[in-house]
């Protein structure tokens, strides 16, 4: 049985967007971090990410080059001509919408205890731990059979249909990413996306408020995402993604109407280490608030986690292989004591 009681639940914390129009200017104590000072100075604005068009992936073996590329050396590209551009701008706005009502209708839709899926903040486990400079909806709308339907806002009323659209939309284009890095890594396409097909996708809806102190807090701590492949998208004009390269912090300029793509730790793993999945944060703007969605991709409940079968013929396995419900465990157990999850899974060398 899949259940998305794996997830676990986030103790309630302050409303952040409430919090920033409070015009005092006061962070609460546990908004604000001593590390981020001596970390600014590594914001490296120059290197861009690879720029991927999807129509060329088809027919042209450069651009399927291209895409191994990006995939090994930086984990992340934007996607261009992916075909999904109405269905993108009809959920930035919805999304827009949701933000802008007042609290009392957001919290209709709040995370209940124990749950990750709804209304409220990132995963917070312990009452002392640093606290993120945004709130974020997060859905699960696939498999379609496991919604949560009085988690999803009726206002603005064409949300539900949107968030359906666009769900079946950035799935049908993961899927088709995944043929093609099968390809690139040699393994059978059919296989690779099977997996996926019938799997999770959780959609979350970040907001993060500009806060007049934005070098103090976070908008998003950094991390790397736990699941499969991530398809995001930058809401508004206002930038805040930034990746790890090479010990520096590089922000993202996502091109207009792209997709910001990037290998989740479930990719890493399966593609054996060749794929990598990049530690990446999200920072505040001092004067305006900024909106993101992103989308995460894993295989269903039933694929084991480890390098695929394919690519450990020949070489030695990197990963340890375990179920999907163990690795979700292994999920929540990191976040309670700070090990990198990537750590836990690689063998020693
Ligand atoms: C995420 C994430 C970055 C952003 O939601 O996992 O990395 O720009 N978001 O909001
Ligand atoms: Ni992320």
């Amino acid at each position: 049985m899949s259940t998305r009681k794996d997830f676990g639940g986030s103790l309630p914390v302050a409303n952040v967007q409430a919090l920033a129009s409070d015009n005092s200017g006061d962070i609460p104590i546990r908004d604000l971090r001593a590390e981020l000072q001596s970390e600014e100075v590594l914001v490296d604005e120059s290197p861009h990410i690879p720029i991927i068009d999807m129509r060329k992936l088809m027919v042209d073996d450069d651009e399927m080059e291209k895409l191994h590329f990006a995939c090994k050396d930086w984990g992340f590209f934007q996607l261009i001509n992916h075909g999904v551009e109405e269905v993108i701008e009809k959920m930035k706005m919805d999304v827009q919408e949701f933000f802008k009502l007042p609290l009392e209708e957001k919290n209709a839709y709040a995370q209940p205890p124990n749950n990750i899926e709804g209304y409220g903040q990132a995963f917070v486990v312990s009452q002392d731990q640093k606290l993120d400079w945004g709130d974020m909806l997060f859905l699960f709308p696939l498999p379609a059979s496991l919604r949560n339907m009085r988690l999803w806002p009726e206002n603005p009323t064409s949300f539900r249909e949107t968030l359906d659209n666009y769900s079946s939309e950035l799935h049908r284009v993961s899927i088709n990413l995944l043929r093609s890095m099968a390809k690139n890594l040699g393994v059978n396409p059919d296989k690779l996306a099977s997996m996926f097909e019938d799997g999770t996708q959780g959609v979350r809806m970040n907001y993060y408020p500009p806060c007049v102190h934005a070098d103090k807090v976070m908008g998003l701590t950094p991390h790397s995402d736990a699941t499969g492949l991530t398809l995001l998208v930058q809401v508004n004009e206002v930038q805040g993604l930034q990746i790890k390269k090479n010990g520096k912090w590089v922000p993202i300029k996502p091109v207009p109407d792209g997709l910001v793509v990037n290998i989740g730790d479930i990719i890493e793993i399966m593609s054996n280490g060749e794929y990598k999945s990049i530690e990446h944060r999200a920072v505040v703007n001092p004067e305006k608030e900024r909106l993101s969605i992103a989308a995460f991709h894993s295989p269903d409940h039933r694929t084991m986690i480890g390098p695929l079968p394919d690519l450990i013929k020949e070489n030695s396995a990197n990963y340890k292989t375990t179920s999907h419900d163990d690795f979700l465990r292994i999920v929540v157990t990191r976040k309670l004591d700070g090990k990198s999850l990537l750590g836990q899974m690689k063998f020693a060398d």
